[in-house]
């Protein structure tokens, strides 16, 4: 929408709303640029202290996504404080807060409104070297692509509200969606990144096609490779499809070539809208190596999901 907009540009500015990138960049210095990102929503899961957790997870990883470091994050509220219990507010809070002290990231404020539906989400500010900036697009040919979590919590999620999701799964969901894209920032910095942004809404198809949207490369991703959660298959077999993952879907399947070999529940899943999902690292081979075996270390369940290529520019492939 705000493309259409007249927008202020500022020599400064590192990444502003021109693209589609995770978080806003601009430099204070030669030295230090600053990280700004937004993110709120409903809750996904039934127990509000695992709701605020990932809630804050899932703010906090767009810094993560661009290699920077989180240091003060603000709430953001909206409550129906007429009709549901505190005790449900104060859980969330505190969740969002114990994650954030995880993260080393600092509480400084926020804002509240009653709303008749529950939201919670979280600004957050951040720091990074202004040439350190990690992009979403810059991958070249014969680059790999590294996932660094699993994914199916969208289909999860719809099982849930439906009480169709077993505690086994649910508990699987939740302890990926709570995990801090952290670690893997920081070993993606070590390691030296072509190109970076995490999976959240469009799904891992989605974001994978802003990292080659018209550019010079295009995109194999290896179906069979791609990490799913425990229980992910069986729900998107009986169908339990959020309504995203249609609309992404949609949105992107210009860009989507899929192999008859890939059966129509993985399609599904590979578009499934994601909550708090992993990072999508570009970098070349030899990199790539090092930085699984240091994710692998590090106990992050990353895999090799695809790699880069000079031909089918602007496309991807899915086999
Ligand atoms: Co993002
Ligand atoms: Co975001």
């Amino acid at each position: 929408m705000l493309a259409s907009l007249p927008l202020i540009s500022d020599p400064n500015l590192i990444i502003g709303l021109e693209r589609a990138e995770d978080a806003g960049v601009y430099r204070l210095s030669s030295e230090l640029a600053l990280i700004q990102t937004v993110d709120f929503f409903t809750p996904i899961v039934d127990d509000p202290y695992q709701f605020g957790q990932i809630a804050a997870a899932n703010a906090l990883s767009d810094v993560y996504a661009k290699g920077g470091k989180p240091l003060t994050a603000l709430n953001i509220v909206c409550f129906p404080i007429k009709t549901l219990d505190r005790a449900v507010l104060k859980e969330t809070l505190r969740g969002g807060l114990d994650k954030l002290r995880e993260a080393g990231v600092l509480l400084i404020g926020g804002h509240s409104i009653d709303d008749p539906e529950m939201k919670y989400g979280l600004s957050v500010t951040g720091v990074i070297h202004p040439e350190k900036v990690v992009f979403n697009q810059g991958a070249k040919p014969g680059d790999r692509l590294i996932l660094t979590k699993a994914i199916g919590t969208g289909v999860i999620a719809t099982a849930i509200k439906r009480g169709a999701a077993s505690d086994e799964v649910i508990g699987e969901a939740v302890k990926s969606m709570a995990m801090l894209n952290r670690r893997a920032s920081e070993l993606m910095m070590a390691a030296g990144a072509s190109a970076a942004t995490d999976v959240t809404g469009f799904g891992l198809l989605g974001h994978a096609a802003e990292m080659i949207e018209n550019t010079d490369v295009g995109l194999v991703i290896h179906s069979r490779e791609v990490p799913l959660l425990p229980g992910a298959v069986e729900v998107a077999k009986e169908g339990f499809a959020p309504g995203g993952l249609g609309r992404n879907r949609d949105y992107r399947q210009h860009m989507v070539d899929f192999a008859k070999s890939v059966p129509e529940y993985l399609q599904d899943l590979l578009f499934d809208p994601q909550t708090s999902g992993g990072l999508l690292i570009a970098l070349a081979p030899e990199r790539a190596a090092k930085l699984m075996k240091d994710l692998k270390n590090a106990g992050i369940k990353a895999a090799v999901v695809g790699e880069f290529t000079s031909n089918n520019k602007g496309k991807i492939s899915v086999v």
